[in-house]
């Protein structure tokens, strides 16, 4: 027989364990220099909040920063009425957003986890032991990528630079001929540490034989720092376009 206690108990463990899954804590790279930008989402309508718990606490590292108010007013606070801080919420298609920005000092980095130095973000529910935790990861870009092509009738060589990025950088290669046929060929990298590891030069070479003469090549190539290790990476790097011959 299970005691009335225990039932609430496991009920508000249960409540708890599928808000959880329910409730996303969004972290996104930062590029050097630039803002911090975290985002939290929550179900509107789960249970927990008519138990009372209306308030969503955020932290920087171990210190609370500001709170909002689970409910129709929208009511944010930053604790210490730091400057650099925004804290904002809105409701919509059931959902709470909070939206949170920090002007912190993102040069500021640990180069051997490419995260930002001490900067560990988390938001608690109420008074609950539920809470999320995302490191900051910090990415560095400056210029597109450099290409230098040796193309003779045997073989296609193709190698693009990044002069200055953090992390190492990944290439996506896009080679058409003639506007048609896919070049396929394989891809090697080198990366040069400069700045005393602080960031590196990355250089890719595509290589493929072709046997063809007086072909228009359409070369694309995309260059992203390998920051989380997915393809979503992608959308931080710097792409370059070009014809050989042409324009190029
Ligand atoms: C909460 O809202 C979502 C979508 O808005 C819906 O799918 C879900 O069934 C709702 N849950 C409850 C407990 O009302
Ligand atoms: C940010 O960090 C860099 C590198 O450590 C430092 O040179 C710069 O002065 C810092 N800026 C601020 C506003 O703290
Ligand atoms: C950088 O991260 C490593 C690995 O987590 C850690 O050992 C080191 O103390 C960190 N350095 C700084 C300056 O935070
Ligand atoms: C955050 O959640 C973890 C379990 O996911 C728990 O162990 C920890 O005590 C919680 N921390 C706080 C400050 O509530
Ligand atoms: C390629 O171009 C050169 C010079 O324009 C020409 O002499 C040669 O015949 C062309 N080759 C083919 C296969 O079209
Ligand atoms: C591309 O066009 C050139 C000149 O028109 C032709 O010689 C060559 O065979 C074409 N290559 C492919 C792969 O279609
Ligand atoms: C990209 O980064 C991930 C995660 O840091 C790492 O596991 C992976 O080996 C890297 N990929 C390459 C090709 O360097």
């Amino acid at each position: 027989m299970i005691s009335k206690d225990f039932g609430i108990q496991l009920f508000i463990l249960i409540m708890g364990m599928t808000f959880s899954d329910s409730f996303i804590l969004e972290c996104p790279p930062v590029k050097e220099g630039a803002v911090v930008k975290v985002k939290a989402y929550f179900p509107g309508n789960h249970s927990l909040f008519k138990n009372g718990e209306s308030a969503l606490f955020f932290y920087r590292n171990k210190r609370q920063i500001g709170n909002c108010e689970l409910n129709s007013r929208n009511i944010c606070q930053n604790e210490y009425n730091n400057p650099n801080i925004k804290l904002t919420q809105i409701y919509t298609a059931g959902q709470y957003i909070f939206t949170l920005t920090s002007s912190s000092n993102t040069s500021w980095r640990n180069t051997s986890t490419s995260t930002l130095s001490g900067e560990t973000w988390r938001v608690r529910l109420g008074k609950t032991e539920i809470n999320k935790t995302c490191d900051i990861q910090v990415y560095a870009i400056f210029d597109k990528p450099e290409c230098f092509p040796h193309i003779s009738m045997e073989h296609f060589i193709l190698t693009c630079f990044l002069r200055k990025v953090f992390p190492k950088a990944l290439c996506v290669f896009h080679i058409t001929l003639n506007n048609t046929h896919i070049l396929k060929g394989s891809v090697s990298y080198n990366h040069e540490e400069i700045d005393g590891g602080g960031y590196y030069t990355t250089s890719c070479t595509f290589q493929a034989s072709t046997s063809i003469e007086n072909e228009t090549y359409q070369i694309s190539v995309t260059m992203y720092p390998n920051i989380t290790g997915t393809v979503s990476d992608r959308k931080y790097g710097q792409s370059f376009t070009f014809f050989f011959p042409g324009n190029f």
